[in-house]
């Protein structure tokens, strides 16, 4: 009988040795310690034993039990652990290599140039106001102190619409009418920016829709000189300490008297270059005293109350600042433009 319990772990013992995986442990566990197993077959045998032997083999087939169990249970552990490392290493992450680069969103250049724009006049006092884009004859020309077939009117070719009377704002200064109309009678001061629409022939100097900034200020003593330091402020937040302003005169209906803003080039710092047709200045922007008459249509009486108006362009200054030499790639959304700002 001993000899049967020795050949049992010799044999269940090789075999284990050859167990390679969780279904074939599975498999050599019911074949040794299951119901039907060699050794449980065994254990059964043990009432046709002679009485005298049957401690001692009972003995020796239960440590071969627990033997055998116990190699089970190591096996077991050994396999798991093995899956584990392998199914690791299948999974493995090198942590070293470079991430996949991501390409964040960022803002138009006409959106930093404005957002610049805002945070300067901001800071002086302007709030931002917006007007529409579909304007009437009336407000983009008319109350501009404009009536029909005067020449200025030429100064900007305009879109219109199958409205009698609509059009496409042409520039942000009917904006000027709107906010008179909607303050009166307290004292204004804001900016008005936003895209206008010109009805011209698109080349690397003209757009046929672009952006401007209006500004106003009105009020019982507001004065050109009032108008002098905005500028001369606008121009040393926005293009550095050292900046010189100018003012020269200038025609536009609807200011008296009219002016034009020049600032000291800001790619030559003055000396003279191509950029500044080797002037040494740049023109920044249309300014004036606001027309009594435009004044008067915004419902301020121009007995008592005074103020300026300007205009800018955005996309003007940004390529000055940046030497852009075509304005088309404002608006022509190619990626490799829009991502150098
Ligand atoms: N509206 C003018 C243009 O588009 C710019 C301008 C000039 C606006 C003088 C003003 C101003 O408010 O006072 O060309």
């Amino acid at each position: 009988m001993t000899t049967q319990i020795d050949s049992i772990r010799v044999d269940a013992r090789a075999e284990l040795v050859r167990v390679t995986n969780l279904h074939e442990l599975d498999a050599w566990h019911s074949a040794v310690l299951g119901r039907k197993g060699s050794l449980t077959n065994l254990l059964g045998t043990i009432g046709t034993l002679p009485r005298a032997e049957r401690p001692a083999f009972g003995q020796a087939a239960n440590d071969l039990k627990r033997e055998l169990e116990a190699a089970y249970e190591a096996k077991l552990a050994d396999l798991k652990a093995h899956a584990l490392r392998d199914s690791l290493q299948e999974a493995r992450v090198d942590v070293t290599l470079p991430g996949r680069p991501v390409a964040p969103g960022r803002l138009h250049l006409s959106t930093q140039t404005l957002r610049d724009v805002y945070r300067i006049f901001g800071l002086m006092g302007f709030q931002i106001y917006r007007a529409r884009e579909v304007e009437t004859d009336e407000y983009n020309f008319q109350l501009l102190n404009i009536p029909p077939h005067h020449p200025a009117r030429d100064m900007q070719d305009t879109l219109y619409t199958t409205g009698a009377g609509v059009i496409l704002r042409t520039h942000t200064s009917p904006g000027q009418i709107h906010a008179m109309r909607e303050y009166y009678p307290q004292p204004i001061r804001v900016i008005l920016p936003g895209v206008v629409y010109r009805n011209e022939q698109v080349t690397a100097r003209s757009e046929f829709m672009f952006h401007q900034v209006e500004g106003i200020a009105v009020g019982k003593s507001i004065t050109i000189a009032d108008l002098k330091g905005v500028f001369i402020e606008f121009a040393r937040l926005m293009y550095g300490a050292d900046q010189r302003v100018r003012f020269r005169g200038s025609y536009f209906p609807f200011t008296e008297p009219s002016i034009e803003v020049d600032m000291n080039c800001m790619i030559c710092g003055g000396a003279g270059c191509r950029v500044c047709k080797y002037t040494g200045w740049l023109e920044i922007a249309g300014a004036g005293m606001i027309h009594p008459v435009v004044l008067r249509n915004g419902g301020y009486d121009p007995r008592q109350f005074t103020g300026f108006a300007f205009g800018m362009g955005v996309e003007r200054p940004a390529m000055l600042k940046y030497d852009i030499d075509d304005i088309r790639y404002f608006f022509s959304n190619d990626i490799r433009f829009l991502e150098q700002f």
